[in-house]
């Protein structure tokens, strides 16, 4: 099928606590590609637009306080049904309902540090990565990798 891709933040509580690479690896174990990678400090108008949603509930500027307050990794990642199994991954964004093996359910207790952030959705997740990336920070790989990466030199 063809690969679907999605973005996730490692938000700031994550890389402060040192769970950046631990998050990313989970990802990659799993079996899905790393398409676009940065380290960022997010400003406001950048945050407003991405937690756009949630304007005006009681959280949101506590979020925009939070997503701005120090550095956090984005990254773009790509596989079969990458943004459900990407959601599945991450858990449930109140850290109690999250199940254990899950991100979250594994790493996470508050909801408003609950490290990852995660589109929800093939619309969503294209206006993030847009967002979030230029169209030069999105790489494509060669075709064969899949032969070049399980049989090295073969
Ligand atoms: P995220 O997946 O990044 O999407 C929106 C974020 O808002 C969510 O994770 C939480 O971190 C945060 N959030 C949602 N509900 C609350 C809440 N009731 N109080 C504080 N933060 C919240």
């Amino acid at each position: 099928m063809t690969p679907e891709r999605t973005l996730v933040l490692v938000k700031p509580d994550g890389v402060q606590r040192l769970l950046a690479g631990r998050i990313l690896a989970r990802f990659e174990e799993r079996g899905l590609r790393i398409v676009g990678l940065k380290l960022v400090q997010v400003d406001r108008a950048l945050a407003e637009r991405h937690y756009a949603v949630h304007r005006g509930k009681p959280f949101f500027e506590g979020l925009l306080d939070f997503i701005t307050s120090a550095p956090l990794v984005a990254m773009a990642l790509e596989g079969p049904n990458a943004i459900a199994l990407v959601r599945s991954m991450v858990g449930a964004t109140r850290p109690h309902e999250a199940a254990p093996g899950t991100i979250r359910g594994d790493y996470a207790v508050e909801t408003a540090q609950n490290l990852v952030h995660a589109s929800d959705g093939p619309e969503t997740a294209a206006e993030e990565l847009a967002l979030w990336f230029e169209p030069s920070e999105l790489l494509d790989y060669p075709r064969d990798i899949d032969r070049w990466v399980l049989a090295p030199g073969s």
